[in-house]
């Protein structure tokens, strides 16, 4: 189990006045996966468009580009809100292998300070039933603390104001 607490501290530490969800995700993704060995790929998928979900930040092997939010492990975690914790995907209904070596799993939604969905957070292991509702819960606040100052994306927002003003 990592040291949820330092592990929190340090990403507070980090994204300090960072809104952007984007460095915001690949933060956290960095610093999530090397945090514990069992963690083999971490990673974010985005709400690209209604009932999408693309491939965000990650590390790890590859990951499918393209995940609709009626299929997979991911897409049961963006269509309900919940969290999902999957002690054995091969007994999860449609779930996904990007990896054939997985063998467990735990995807958590990602909402912004609004409530909006941002997409979700998605950890493998190749360990069966590596995950326990401890990480989850500290996963949770983690992420809630960190995307409560999310403002979407600079290509989106900032990036476009400051093209139309000028400022390189
Ligand atoms: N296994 C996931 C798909 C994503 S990859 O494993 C990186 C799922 O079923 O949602």
């Amino acid at each position: 189990m990592p040291d949820y607490p330092a592990l929190a501290a340090r990403l507070r530490a980090l994204t300090d006045g960072e809104h952007d969800e984007i460095a915001l995700m690949a933060t956290l993704a960095c610093e999530i996966h090397h945090s514990d060995a069992r963690f083999d790929w971490t990673g974010f998928y985005r709400v690209t468009e209604p009932g999408v979900l693309r491939i965000g930040p990650y590390q790890g092997g590859h990951g499918c580009l393209v995940i609709p939010f009626s299929r997979g492990v991911c897409g049961a975690a963006a269509r309900s809100g919940q969290v999902q914790l999957v002690p054995d995907v091969d007994a999860f209904p449609g779930h996904i292998a990007c990896a054939s070596s997985t063998r467990s799993e735990l995807v958590l939604p990602v909402h912004d300070g609004a409530g909006r969905l941002l997409g979700v957070l998605d950890i493998d292991s190749d360990q069966p039933d590596a995950f326990t509702d401890d990480d989850a819960r500290a996963l949770e606040a983690i992420l809630a603390e960190v995307f409560a100052q999310s403002r979407g994306t600079a290509s989106a927002g900032g990036g476009a104001t400051d093209a139309a003003s000028g400022v390189a």
